[in-house]
């Protein structure tokens, strides 16, 4: 979704503003736009398309020339993607600039007041108000009318702000969208995001909810909606700049498939130790044996996760667990209380709708758990425990590392849950732990796959519809197959609960439809198979996924694809590598924009 990011310095802002943009596109945008002081006055460039429409417009960022400004990437959601719709919006007289993530929600009251007072508007934007209410506001004081337009705010908002009267000066305000200040040697930045300004600092200030930064080159001051100053303490981001960029790969997906082994260890180890699972979350074996339930709400892969683990946590733990789409949660009278532990999972840790699920369920009086990637996220501090993914920066929309991730440590809580309720016996707990532990080495193996994809997706590239089907947490991840393929591919793709298959869509298998079958554990394996044999008998090709002790099928007409046998509660982590890879590879033969599939951004901090 839409970026922030924001200069005060002695150097030329538009050459930074425009490479931390660069890093933002990730996040999914369709304009961008800078705004910078050049000694006269605010000088805005702006373009509809790509970043690189705004570097040709900029010359390359020769100019504006100044040393303080703001960029902005647009996500449009008030107002079409054009050149006069994108970010900075400025006020009538031009001396004030905003950059803006988030939705403001009362815009259009808002609008009627101002143009009572004789404002005029030129776009579609709810960004466009806010720049002409800091001018309405505005007597001589930055922070004073920062303040103002604050209490009259309604909804979400990140906002930049570069007024002519201060020129060496930047506003940053924030409530429910997120937004971090960094800080350098005789300069600071403003940024939605860390890898917009991670080549030039790692210490960061995190912007809470209501609280208005007032930066120059040489001071930042923060202060909360009463204008108390608040002493801020600077946090060092560990990720580092090699990590959000893409070290010889042609894509992010692809170099973010390869680091899963990495990523898995990342989470894990630190949460092994002497053969036992040890987690940083106040969660007390009185606790954990006071639950009776538990809800998983998160979206997208992030759900995908949940319903595989759901599986995991009810058999290990012997309680009922449901996983919920977080922006249903709301709506499905969920029956929580005090006795529910509740789970949120995002990467992103700002997805609104998961946000929005957190909320109530701590409304409801559930203890809740956010299960996120990013530090210092929203979700991550509005929870009452979070346990990191420590996937490094994901910058390819499309989920890997952090999907594998998160499984990991929903594993781990498993089985740190399960000992706590006496529900496997210590002989289980040590298998289980060893199990988690050789899942590093195992998903390296399986990624030895590749090869064997990318033939498949040669077959399969021109397909207009491809199927998904599995079993049990095989049934999760064909969701999750499913899910990627659609998504960086634009290939119609549905997953079925292998067993379903019968009861409706086996209407849609013709002569050469793509069937892909997970098969991760063997006890299920004659069932499956059962299922293949209906859709090839209707003409499929069929392709499965497979355990290395499986028995041989492709003298079935069935195209294997082996993954290792491991303990098959945690066999999702191996068995989502080769839909990873072959939806990359049939995305790839589409020629399709891989890290930034069309209408998709990054964090979802809209609902
Ligand atoms: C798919 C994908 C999305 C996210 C979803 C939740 O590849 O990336 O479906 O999983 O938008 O995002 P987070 O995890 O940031 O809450």
């Amino acid at each position: 979704m839409c970026g922030i990011v924001g200069y005060v310095g002695r150097k030329a802002a538009t050459p930074i503003l425009l490479e931390g943009l660069k890093k933002l596109e990730y996040r999914g945008y369709d304009s961008a736009g800078v705004a910078v002081w050049n000694g006269e006055k605010i000088e805005v460039e702006k373009a509809k398309g790509r970043l690189r429409v705004l570097v040709e417009k900029t010359d390359n960022g020769a100019f504006p020339v100044g040393s303080a400004g703001i960029g902005h990437t647009r996500w449009s959601t008030h107002g079409k993607p054009s050149d006069i719709n994108s970010h900075p919006q400025t006020s009538g007289t031009g001396r004030t600039a905003v950059v803006h993530n988030g939705i403001i929600e009362n815009y259009m009251e808002l609008k009627e007041y101002l143009a009572s007072q004789g404002v005029t508007f030129v776009s579609e934007t709810d960004t466009e108000v806010v720049a002409h209410l800091f001018e309405h506001y505005y007597k001589g004081d930055l922070l004073e009318a920062a303040e103002r337009v604050a209490s009259v705010l309604e909804g979400s908002y990140a906002l930049g702000i570069l007024v002519a009267d201060h020129p060496d000066t930047l506003v940053a305000m924030r409530h429910d969208s997120p937004l971090i200040i960094g800080l350098g040697e005789d300069e600071n930045f403003i940024a939605s995001d860390v890898t917009a300004i991670l080549e030039h600092t790692r210490s960061v200030y995190y912007i809470e909810d209501k609280e208005i930064a007032i930066l120059t080159g040489a001071s930042v001051e923060v202060y909360d909606q009463h204008s108390r100053r608040v002493k801020k303490t600077p946090s060092h981001i560990d990720w580092d700049v090699q990590a959000a960029e893409k070290g010889g790969y042609e894509h992010f997906m692809l170099k973010e498939i390869m680091e899963q082994p990495a990523a898995v260890q990342a989470t894990i180890s630190p949460r092994i130790k002497n053969g036992r699972v040890e987690l940083e979350i106040p969660l007390s074996d009185e606790d954990i044996r006071s639950f009776d339930r538990i809800y998983i709400a998160a979206c997208g892969s992030a759900y995908y996760v949940g319903c595989a683990a759901a599986r995991v946590l009810e058999t290990l733990l012997h309680i009922p667990v449901l996983t919920q789409l977080a922006s249903e949660f709301r709506y499905q009278s969920p029956l929580v209380d005090e006795r529910t532990l509740v789970i949120i999972i995002s990467q992103s840790g700002e997805t609104a709708d998961s946000r929005a699920a957190l909320r109530e369920a701590k409304r409801l009086g559930a203890r809740t758990l956010a299960i996120v990637n990013v530090v210092g996220s929203a979700i991550a501090k509005e929870a009452d425990m979070s346990l990191y993914t420590w996937a490094g920066p994901e910058i390819a929309v499309a989920t890997t590392k952090a999907y594998s991730t998160q499984l990991a440590a929903l594993y781990l809580l498993g089985i740190r849950m399960a000992e706590a309720r006496g529900t496997v016996t210590p002989e289980r707990y040590g298998e289980l732990v060893a199990a988690v532990e050789a899942l590093p080495g195992l998903i390296e193996k399986t990624l030895g796959i590749k090869e064997q994809t990318q033939q498949l997706a040669s077959r399969w590239f021109s397909a207009e519809h491809v199927f998904f089907i599995g079993r049990g947490i095989d049934y999760a991840v064909s969701l999750e197959g499913a899910l990627k393929l659609k998504e960086i591919s634009y290939t119609m793709s549905e997953a079925y609960a292998a067993g379903e298959l019968k009861h409706g869509p086996i209407s849609l298998i013709v002569d050469g439809t793509p069937v892909i079958a997970v098969i991760s554990d063997n006890r299920l394996f004659e069932k499956t198979l059962s299922n293949i044999k209906e859709v090839s008998a209707r003409g499929a090709s069929v392709a499965a996924i497979v355990c290395e002790s499986a028995r041989d099928i492709s003298g079935e007409g069935v195209t294997p694809l082996t993954i290792p046998d491991c303990e098959p509660l945690f066999a999702a982590s191996l068995s989502v590598i080769p839909l990873q890879l072959l939806s990359y590879y049939i995305a790839s033969l589409k020629g399709c924009d891989i890290d930034k599939p069309r209408n998709l951004a990054k964090s979802v901090t809209v609902e």
